[in-house]
């Protein structure tokens, strides 16, 4: 279904009636839409691909990244060798040189939010309003990319366990899509290359840089092209793990602390399984001893544990693996930093006096003091702190907020005028405020 007769911004309504007419029901493409998540372009594309193609080389790693040629996948050495390198300046660019060597190639890359610094609150404000409608994933939201000049997905029709949103920004892309119905009644469709009979049963998604495609996790699809390059990024949000899966992973790095030495054993001794009978009359003493633990288990510990995984979770906006590119910069005595995300710094009350800070997915704990929330709340409504200004454990909490990526220092006087600087009418003269040292340029990381 196309939504093309008037623009549309991703706003409240259109989550609201995404949320009612297409999440986990049906793909549609959606045209003519205004969002900042459109300005991400082939531009922006090509510097985090070659930004994350460098970590690749500096590590020698190729984690979330594959290359095919003519559908076959790579190796690990082959799969560096043809990453996009600066001089390629652009993703056309890159393209020149891969179509010289391969008439088809692809390249995907899944780990492309690691290097988005920069768009995380525009990216995190897309899944947030989403969110808000439809629920948390248990699993995760990724970042992926697949581009090149291929004639259909290596992997031929499949499907993933995630709602994907697509946004072309280089040439045009074709999505072939089944109804898992279909699927089920043509079962030679999964995997397959050769779908020709099955065309009339798919639905052809055909969307252009400016566009936005959805389809279910249900739905089984291919991309396809007649050999002219694409580039595509998506957001996927995996659906696939139920909560019990959660709340195994909630409570499995609580096991070893709570069970002690019992939680190591390898092998439970008995007295006797069975009696004559076949009947079983007692437990193992590892398992009455753990039942023992786990009843006397306090509420309140049970809630501290989830509050944590909850606020590690929201805090990454449910993205698997959120930027953290540690600050390039020490903080100085004399600097001044605020909040660095227009998304609050969360944080909760856990039992026994104590807080707990959450920044992408990072936690602080520390005990609970009126300082403390005033300083975070403060931090949230967009004060800033200067450091000399600071009590000893307020900069002790700025320090390890700055180095988790939360703050960042203020950079010239505009921005020392525009809120409050704690602290600073007393401690700093006018004059002071007006410099602008050489340690504030920008610390982001460059391709
Ligand atoms: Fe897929």
């Amino acid at each position: 279904m196309k939504q093309s007769a008037k623009k549309k911004s991703l706003d409240h309504a259109f989550w609201a009636k995404f949320a009612q007419n297409y999440w986990e029901r049906k793909p549609a493409i959606f045209s003519g839409i205004t969002s900042p998540i459109l300005n991400i372009d082939s531009d922006h594309i090509f510097q985090l691909l070659v930004r994350y193609s460098e970590h690749c080389r500096q590590t020698n790693t190729t984690e979330g990244m594959k290359f095919y040629i003519d559908g076959q996948p790579q190796y690990f050495e082959d799969v560096l060798r043809y990453l996009p390198v600066p001089r390629d300046r652009s993703l056309t660019g890159y393209h020149r040189r891969m179509s010289q060597q391969f008439k088809d190639y692809c390249l995907v890359c899944d780990e492309l939010l690691q290097v988005s610094q920069e768009k995380w609150d525009l990216l995190g404000n897309f899944m947030l309003d989403l969110y808000q409608e439809v629920g948390f994933p248990n699993r995760y939201a990724e970042i992926g990319l697949y581009l090149g000049n291929y004639r259909k997905t290596p992997f031929g029709v499949h499907v993933d366990g995630c709602g994907v949103f697509s946004f072309p920004v280089v040439g045009t892309k074709r999505f072939r899509l089944w109804d898992p119905r279909i699927v089920k009644k043509h079962p030679d469709l999964e995997e397959s290359h050769h779908y020709a009979p099955y065309k009339k049963q798919s639905q052809l998604l055909q969307a252009n840089p400016g566009d936005m495609t959805y389809w279910p996790s249900s739905y089984w699809h291919i991309a396809e092209s007649n050999g002219s390059f694409s580039a595509t990024w998506s957001l996927g949000v995996w659906v696939n793990e139920p909560f019990q899966e959660t709340l195994a992973e909630m409570l499995k790095p609580f096991l070893p602390k709570m069970l002690s030495k019992d939680a190591d054993h390898r092998m439970v001794t008995f007295r006797q399984i069975h009696d004559g009978t076949g009947r079983i009359h007692q437990l193992p003493e590892l398992f009455e001893r753990s039942i023992a633990i786990l009843s006397a288990l306090p509420e309140r510990e049970l809630k501290d544990l989830a509050l944590k995984f909850w606020l590690a979770r929201t805090s990454k906006k449910g993205f698997k693996n959120p930027p953290l590119l540690p600050p390039e910069e020490r903080l100085t005595p004399k600097d001044q930093v605020r909040a660095k995300s227009e998304h609050p710094i969360l944080w909760a009350q856990l039992s026994q006096g104590l807080l707990c800070l959450a920044v992408n997915g990072k936690l602080i704990e520390l005990p609970e003091s009126k300082a403390v929330s005033k300083l975070i709340q403060d931090l949230n409504s967009g004060r800033a702190f200067a450091l000399a200004a600071s009590s000893p454990d307020e900069k002790q909490i700025l320090h390890r907020l700055y180095e988790l990526n939360a703050l960042k220092k203020l950079e010239n006087r505009k921005l020392d005028l525009a809120t409050p600087v704690s602290g600073m009418k007393q401690k700093r003269s006018p004059k002071a405020k007006l410099s602008t040292p050489a340690r504030n340029k920008k610390t982001e990381r460059k391709p």
